[in-house]
């Protein structure tokens, strides 16, 4: 299993980091057997799995939960899971308690907070504490409401020089990677050169020292829209469309099951080995 000391080996080598959301077993399973560096158990899955419309209903039982589920599927692979909407904010006390959660009960690895600021403050004395974070900045989704949409983050001067300042701050307090969001590539780019930190990019360009995607994404499996950012590799949802019309006719034609599907009581299996 690779650990946050090879992530930034990685990054001084000018080696590529990988990382895909991961919200069960099988998926979990898959990712680790494609060596996929880092697996995600991103509350994107309060979107993707769980039919939300944003990820700000996403609880922390829900993360422990899907966090077992991919930790059953990969024992070596890392795992980072993401802490759900306004679960480090209040207070440490909370913070810590509910990173404790996802690490003793869960089985993530890291825990990954949105945000610059204040976030970076509550991170800084979870590393004090020994907790690994994955930084998050650029868009931020827990924050829809008040972005007030998905849009891309530090076109103009204010908020490229706020990104700067809170990558430092990054750099600073120790986190282990930094994933940076829907942001312009020269400014990915300027950051990732910046900061010894390994940069995890999604929409954030070619020059970042790795890439992350969501795993619907990469595979085809999204329902609705699917972003500029994202490269489908595979076109599952219409095979497994295709699999389940199939089934339902089949059944409704008594096309299924066939001879080769059925159990027979023990004289009739001995008849069959005698003919
Ligand atoms: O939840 C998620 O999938 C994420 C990635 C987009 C980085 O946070
Ligand atoms: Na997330």
């Amino acid at each position: 299993m690779k650990t946050t000391a090879d992530f930034r080996k990685m990054k001084e080598m000018n080696q590529k980091i990988t990382m895909v959301t991961a919200y069960d077993a099988p998926s979990a399973k898959l990712a680790e057997k494609a060596e996929v560096d880092v697996l995600l158990v991103g509350d994107s899955l309060g979107m993707v799995v769980l039919g939300y419309d944003s990820t700000v209903p996403v609880t922390m039982d829900d993360m422990i939960h899907h966090t077992k589920a991919v930790k059953r599927g990969a024992k070596n692979t890392f795992i980072v899971t993401d802490m759900p909407f306004l679960t480090y904010h209040a207070s440490i006390t909370e913070t810590f308690a509910n990173a404790r959660k996802l690490i003793q009960n869960g089985g993530a690895h890291a825990v990954k907070l949105e945000g610059g600021g204040a976030v970076l403050e509550k991170a800084k004395l979870l590393i004090e504490g020994g907790v690994p974070v994955v930084a998050h900045l650029g868009l931020t989704p827990q924050s829809v409401g008040v972005l007030g949409g998905y849009k891309v983050q530090g076109k103009n001067q204010r908020e490229r020089e706020q990104l700067l300042t809170d990558a430092e701050k990054v750099e600073e307090i120790g986190a282990s990677l930094l994933v940076l969001e829907c942001v312009p590539e020269g400014l990915a780019e300027e950051i990732a050169k910046k900061i010894s930190i390994p940069v995890i990019g999604i929409g954030a360009g070619r020059y970042t020292d790795g890439q992350v995607l969501v795993f619907h994404d990469i595979v085809g499996m999204t329902q609705g829209y699917v972003p500029k950012f994202v490269q489908q590799y595979t076109d599952v949802s219409t095979s497994i469309f295709e699999a389940l019309r199939l089934f339902n006719n089949d059944v409704k034609e008594n096309k299924f099951p066939e001879e080769k599907h059925v159990f027979q009581a023990k004289e009739k299996e001995q008849q069959d080995e005698k003919q």
